[in-house]
């Protein structure tokens, strides 16, 4: 078990009904920038519930924040939010909308370019409060302190974090799972799921207390993802489960004394950036990859995830690892998500852009750097 600290101060207004709490956590009189996409809180009655929440407060309205958020975008927030002098910035959305804002919350405060946090060239000096109203349950970025950040004109996606990063309230209502496209609950789920192996499928040793957790996450993923998926309403309590999944996934919880992958993550990252994937779907495309690939080294966790998850520990090492990755993939196929680049007319060119983009970044990745340039090529090149 690795030494570690852990602190989050996200406080979590949970359950249906609970938006009209937003009431008592923004001081009345308080002129409220509200941050949303592209109108689906406008069909589903979020948008109506916040604007009555808020009725005590000054209201300014930024909505149109892509999915995988902009920085041109991002931009006009932050100047509309500084000519209104705004004091709080409500979130109502997915994991776009969330780090959307909490680039604008660091952006308002600072005189330079704020792209410098993203590159480092800055630190967040201070950042306007914010709040969150949860849309979609996948990031984790409604309890966490990151954010993902693209800049289309140059097809760059980089993630960054900030200790002023963190919310400080977030609503979790399960109600709000009822409107989702069955395309962003596959998103969800696989995100949530993934999130999860970055955490757990690293080395041997780590806290039992947090495999446990980490199993869980997973099975319940597995268990409610057909229910959630399928034709029909989808029920309050599966919806609340995969809320809770979701959050619990990536609030730091999770991360507590182990080892750290991420490499799925990161390839995932370039392919948004350079051909628009959804999230979700690059981590479906690339997982079975970094698993394949890096299966000595992960090999002893890999036999844990067979037996704990998918109950598999009949065969040779090499076989149980085999048939845990191949359910893996199913899994996400059952979510109706083709898993392999040439299903996105994806080849050899982004292959070889994605590794020399890494060689001159000199990314190693993974747990202890052990996913090197090479290993990308090797990861990707067995996904075609
Ligand atoms: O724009 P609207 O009309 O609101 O529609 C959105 C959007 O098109 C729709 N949607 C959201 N809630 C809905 C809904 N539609 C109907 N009913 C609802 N209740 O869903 C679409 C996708 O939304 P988006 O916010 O983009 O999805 P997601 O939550 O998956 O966020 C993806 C972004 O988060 C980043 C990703 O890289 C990507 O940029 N991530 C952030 C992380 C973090 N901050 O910790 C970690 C993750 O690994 C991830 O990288
Ligand atoms: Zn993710």
């Amino acid at each position: 078990m690795n030494n570690f600290q852990f602190q989050n101060p996200v406080k979590i207004l949970f359950g249906e009904g609970k938006i009209a709490e937003i009431a008592h956590e923004i001081a009345a009189g308080s002129k409220v920038m509200m941050t949303y996409g592209g109108g689906s809180i406008k069909r589903n009655g979020i948008y109506d519930q916040v604007i009555a929440a808020l009725s005590q407060c000054q209201v300014i309205e930024f909505g149109g924040i892509e999915a995988n958020p902009d920085y041109d975008t991002l931009m006009r927030a932050i100047s509309l939010g500084k000519s209104e002098e705004i004091d709080f910035i409500l979130a109502v959305g997915g994991g776009s909308i969330i780090d959307g804002t909490k680039f604008i919350a660091a952006g308002i405060n600072y005189d330079g370019d704020p792209w410098d946090f993203i590159t480092g060239k800055a630190k967040v000096p201070t950042a306007l409060p914010f709040g969150v109203v949860l849309t979609l349950p996948a990031t984790g970025s409604e309890m966490n302190n990151g954010a993902v950040i693209s800049r289309r004109a140059t097809k760059e996606k980089y993630p960054f974090h900030n200790d002023n990063g963190f919310p400080t309230f977030s609503v979790l209502d399960p109600t709000a799972v009822y409107s989702l496209p069955h395309r962003q609950v596959a998103n969800g789920l696989i995100d949530t799921f993934i999130h999860t192996t970055e955490q757990y499928l690293t080395t041997a040793g780590s806290p039992k207390v947090m495999d446990r957790f980490a199993e869980g996450v997973l099975r319940t993923l597995i268990e409610i993802a057909p229910r959630l998926t399928a034709e029909g309403d989808r029920k309050y309590a599966d919806c609340a489960d995969f809320m809770m999944a979701a959050t619990m996934g990536l609030n730091g919880f999770l991360a507590m004394g182990v080892d750290e992958d991420w490499a799925t993550h990161m390839i995932g990252h370039e392919l948004t950036a350079l051909h628009g994937l959804d999230h979700g779907v690059t981590l479906a495309i690339v997982w079975e990859g970094t698993m394949h690939i890096m299966r000595r080294e992960k090999e002893a966790k890999l036999l844990q995830y067979a037996k704990e998850v998918w109950g598999i520990t009949e065969g040779s090492a090499d076989e149980i690892i085999d048939k845990a990755i191949d359910s893996t993939e199913h899994f996400f196929q059952s979510l109706g998500v083709k898993t392999r680049l040439s299903d996105y007319g994806i080849g050899e060119d982004t292959i070889a852009t994605i590794r020399s983009r890494f060689e001159m970044r000199k990314w190693n990745l993974g747990e202890h750097g052990i996913v090197t340039p090479d290993k990308v090529e090797a990861i990707l090149r067995c996904r075609l």
